[in-house]
């Protein structure tokens, strides 16, 4: 028998997490042959029906009401790790209704009770309509979750140019395209020991193609295991030759 969930939240924070995962995976399963949402096959099919429209602009607008949460054995994963690793400043590329930062924001909180140490939770979220909803969960779960989080609305390209402290953990749920500029993005700020969490690295592994060959490229730095998780999740530990 498995061990029951590890979260430790109130209540209405778990009943809103388990109703919020259900109606992700409703939706994923009406729009994806797979029951789950891959970035690059969505395009590629958007691309076969509708070859002269931008397949962009139409996964985008697709994707403007979808949840696409991170798998909640995955999110308690990451909060399990969160606490054994005492991490306490994460960045969370790809935050959309703010499933998984609610997660994000219970770890770092018990962390920062158990350490005294300071830290954030740097969301992401380019459709301001997204982050709007992800803000009302938040107030839904309180201060406990929403004074852990910094979101940050647009382009992730540009909003984590700036001002990131040291990271723990970067965890990377995003369309598979922007996965390795985001890292790279990341990388300076990342701490000696910092884990960078990828989804779907199994399913996903065509579109994450030179996000892969980059973490796994020895320079690099990154010590890598694809996790077991359904269609995979990729825990790469950032170990710098110098360190
Ligand atoms: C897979 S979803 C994130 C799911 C979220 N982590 C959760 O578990 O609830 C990816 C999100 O990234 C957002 N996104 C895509 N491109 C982005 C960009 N350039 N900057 C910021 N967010 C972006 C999308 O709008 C989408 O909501």
């Amino acid at each position: 028998m498995s061990s029951p969930s590890p979260i430790q939240a109130a209540p209405n924070i778990l009943e809103l997490l388990t109703k919020l995962h259900r109606i992700s995976l409703e939706q994923e399963a009406s729009i994806s042959k797979t029951g789950k949402v891959f970035s690059s096959d969505v395009l590629g099919d958007l691309e076969d029906r509708q070859p002269t429209s931008d397949p962009k602009d139409k996964f985008d607008l697709l994707m403007l009401d979808k949840f696409i949460a991170l798998d909640e054995d995955k999110c308690q994963f990451t909060y399990q790790l969160i606490n054994a690793m005492g991490a306490t400043n994460i960045v969370e590329a790809g935050t959309s209704f703010g499933v998984s930062t609610i997660y994000l924001a219970l770890a770092i909180a018990k962390t920062k009770a158990a350490t005294g140490k300071s830290g954030i939770v740097i969301a992401t979220e380019k459709e301001k309509e997204k982050a709007a909803i992800a803000r009302k969960y938040w107030a839904q779960c309180g201060p406990a979750v929403e004074e852990q989080i910094d979101l940050r609305e647009g382009d992730l390209l540009e909003t984590l140019k700036v001002g990131l402290p040291q990271v723990d953990l970067l965890l990377l749920d995003i369309w598979s395209a922007l996965s390795l500029p985001t890292l790279k993005t990341v990388l300076p700020s990342l701490r000696p020991g910092a884990v960078v969490l990828t989804d779907n690295t199994i399913s996903g592994a065509k579109g994450y193609a030179d996000l892969l060959a980059y973490l796994r490229a020895p320079e690099n730095g990154f010590q890598n295991m694809t996790l077991p998780f359904t269609n995979g999740f990729e825990m790469s530990v950032y170990r710098p030759q110098s360190v």
